[in-house]
């Protein structure tokens, strides 16, 4: 029989040519801002890569050359796709092509803070059916420790197939920084865990392949739990920046100055700074994964609920500044022009998931102040009927001298690079600060 341009390689996995660039085939589940970094490595590896996803828009552009993730230039990708090494597909019938799956689906929160999981089933029950001897799949996904023994294996079991004998699995979570120059895929160390230390011995035997260091741990869980604690310890430092902020406007001490002062101990410290809010798709939401899973099993994890609680709470301690800074003009926040600099939840980065800014300007609106906003990375905020702001679309001001004056102040909510703070500072009639950058 012919094998058609499709049809499934038989490889033994445990053979040691088998994750070869010549003999693997690489699938991604979902083409993000994790799984087209991901994809991007295994292809500069010479890997060829097959990304899935379910939006035909995101596998066209990809098809077409060109890049929807900031971190992954156009001119970085279009070569791969040109040589072959990267397609995307819709087609989910492909991934029996494919010697490993990476998956990397969104985990979000549901509405009471639940995770939803729902994206990485559909995942796993679209390659359950397909599911071929020696494959391995490796989820990538943050999610709550347990997720890929108890909701994963389940599904892909239920094929008859075993896991550490017919087929592999294993969980090793993705740590990109967007916009980190320094770290960022290969060069950040790679923690995986097993199901069966089979199942790791086979992860580790591929990743090794790309990654410039591999971190291997005892199991699934290890691994899952690695990626929560991690985000949690951001989590509560911010949360502990953030009440210091709190301590030093009640003391009139600068909390800049402290936390630079204090910096300056070379050992049993480590720098975080407070802000207007957590934002992004990790820090805000991750911890939650890890408290669900223990209410669960009837603990409370008290630090997380405190310092959620206290991060919660800095948009409106925002919007009281700005109320404060009004009332010195004689001024309420009714009727008042107000003019944020930055709305994606860091610097430099063009992504709105979770950011502060959001709900700053829903509380601004809310009280009757008219709201301006001016980020070079985030060009309009559009209703998608989800968000909670009531006037909305808003579409990036450009700065002017003019448009200082007609603001009754300004807010830094995201200190993006290339805008002279201090100039502006002086130029507004008040200016609430919430990065340290004036
Ligand atoms: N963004 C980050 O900085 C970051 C860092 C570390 C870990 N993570 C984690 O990685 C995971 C993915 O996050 P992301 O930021 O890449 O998300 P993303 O929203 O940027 O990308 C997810 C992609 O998956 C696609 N998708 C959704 N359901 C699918 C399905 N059933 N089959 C195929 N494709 C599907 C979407 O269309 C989208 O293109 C999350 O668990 C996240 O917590 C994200």
């Amino acid at each position: 029989m012919r094998l058609s341009k499709h049809s499934p390689q038989i490889i033994n996995p445990m053979s040691e040519n088998s994750f070869h660039p010549q003999q693997a085939r690489i699938g991604i589940i979902g083409l993000g801002y994790v799984g087209l970094p991901l994809a991007t490595v295994f292809a500069e590896a010479g890997y060829r890569v097959l990304g899935f996803d379910v939006s035909r828009a995101v596998c066209d552009g990809i098809n077409a050359g060109h890049s929807h993730i900031k971190d992954i230039p156009t001119p970085r990708l279009a070569p791969l796709v040109e040589q072959g090494l990267v397609e995307a597909t819709t087609d989910f019938e492909r991934l029996a092509e494919c010697t490993a799956i990476s998956i990397c689906v969104p985990t979000p929160l549901n509405k009471i803070k639940d995770p939803d999981l729902s994206y990485v089933v559909a995942a796993t029950e679209a390659i359950a059916p397909r599911l071929r001897s020696g494959q391995l799949i490796i989820l990538e996904s943050t999610t709550y420790p347990g997720t890929t023994r108890d909701l994963m294996l389940p599904i892909l079991e239920k094929t008859g197939m075993k896991v550490g004998v017919d087929f592999f699995l294993c969980f090793s979570p993705e740590r990109v920084d967007p916009g980190n120059e320094r770290w960022h895929t290969k060069n950040t160390p790679k923690v995986l865990g097993g199901i069966t230390s089979a199942c790791k011995d086979v992860g580790m035997a591929l990743y090794a392949q790309v990654f410039d260091r591999m971190v291997p741990v005892e199991n699934t869980e290890a691994a899952e739990l690695v990626k929560v604690y991690e985000n949690t310890f951001r989590m509560i430092n911010i949360a502990l920046a953030n009440e210091l902020s709190m301590v030093c406007d009640k003391l009139g001490i600068s909390v800049w100055k402290v936390i630079d002062a204090a910096a300056t101990k070379p050992f049993g410290f480590m720098k975080f700074t407070p802000g207007p809010g957590l934002g992004g798709h990790c820090i805000p939401l991750d911890p939650h994964y890890l408290s669900w899973k223990m209410r669960n099993l009837s603990f409370k994890t008290r630090m997380i609920e405190l310092a959620s609680e206290i991060n919660a709470e800095m948009p409106e301690y925002t919007v009281n500044k700005v109320a404060l800074a009004l009332n010195e003009q004689g001024l309420s926040l009714k009727g008042s022009r107000v003019l944020i600099l930055g709305i994606a939840y860091k610097k430099d980065i063009d992504d709105l998931r979770e950011s502060p800014a959001l709900d700053i300007i829903r509380i601004l609106q809310e009280r009757g102040a008219e709201v301006l906003y001016h980020d070079p990375y985030c060009p309009v905020i559009a209703d998608d009927g989800h968000t909670e702001i009531p006037y909305l679309p808003l579409h990036s001001t450009p700065l002017s001298d003019e448009l200082f004056q007609q603001c009754h102040a300004v807010v830094v909510v995201t200190d993006h690079s290339g805008l002279d703070y201090q100039g502006i500072a002086a130029k507004s009639k008040a200016m609430v600060d919430t990065r340290g950058v004036v």
